[in-house]
């Protein structure tokens, strides 16, 4: 399978980069497209969120992808990026950057970048995915609102200026490679190595699913993405979706 050709369009301040992205696929855009955006106004996170995008401080962009795959499929695109981006941003700071399920990236085991995955079925000879990664570079410890309390922190924290440009560049080269390999050769892999990166695994954490939380052990992710939580009980439970509260 070829490299795929990034066809990076940079802008300003946009509402977000994922709106931009999905309208591109409603409109035909083949996979490649990566709109990248200096700050948002409306950076859309999980569950319905805000993404904190101020200017000057974050790498926040999306990459549309055409994976020619089963629906059922694509919920993995967002675990395959969680990888790539957490390795692309080892690369350039050399710190270990960690996973929490489904795709939190964390520094020290505070969360630094996220991923919002979009599907889009119109406008395409396939449906697109609009891989979705928000990065905090520069954000000093009290820089964050309110309600992030001490769970957030900047990359610029482990002690390195990084560039966006090139950590894009970094994350981008790894979702090319990760990308590939899916296709080729299925998930199996890069669930080894998602497992790898996760940096609560074996840990005692609290999830909340379906309205409750649910208390037990993260031991891995199974082969479609889903969650593996190990109960009191000792019976092992997969979870679809779900937010992990603590830990
Ligand atoms: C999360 O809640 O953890 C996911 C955050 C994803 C934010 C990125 S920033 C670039 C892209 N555009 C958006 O509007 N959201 C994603």
């Amino acid at each position: 399978m070829p490299t795929i050709q990034w066809k990076i369009e940079s802008e300003n301040e946009v509402e977000s980069t994922n709106i931009l992205a999905l309208k591109r696929a409603r409109m035909g855009e083949s996979e490649g497209l990566v709109i990248r955006a200096l700050s948002q106004t409306n950076g859309r996170g999980r569950m319905g969120r805000k993404w904190f995008s101020p200017p000057g401080s974050g790498l926040y962009f999306s990459a549309l992808l055409r994976p020619p795959v089963a629906t059922d499929q694509t919920a993995l695109i967002s675990l395959i990026a969680g990888v790539a981006a957490a390795e692309g941003i080892a690369d350039i700071t050399r710190s270990s950057v960690g996973l929490k399920w489904p795709n939190d990236l964390r520094l020290g085991g505070k969360k630094t970048g996220g991923i919002l995955c979009e599907y889009e079925s119109a406008g395409g000879p396939s449906p697109a995915i609009v891989v979705g990664i928000g990065i905090n570079l520069k954000i000093p410890p009290n820089g964050f609102p309110e309600e992030f309390g001490k769970r957030a922190t900047s990359i610029e924290e482990t002690g390195t200026t990084v560039d966006g440009g090139e950590t894009l560049h970094a994350i981008l080269e790894r979702l090319d490679y990760w990308y590939r390999g899916f296709l080729e050769d299925g998930f199996g892999d890069i669930r080894s190595r998602w497992e790898a990166l996760c940096d609560n695994l074996g840990e005692r954490i609290h999830l909340s699913a379906a309205g409750k939380s649910i208390e037990g052990k993260m031991v891995g992710i199974d082969h479609s993405g889903h969650m593996l939580l190990e109960l009191p009980t000792g019976e092992v439970r997969e979870f679809e979706s779900g937010e992990v509260v603590e830990g």
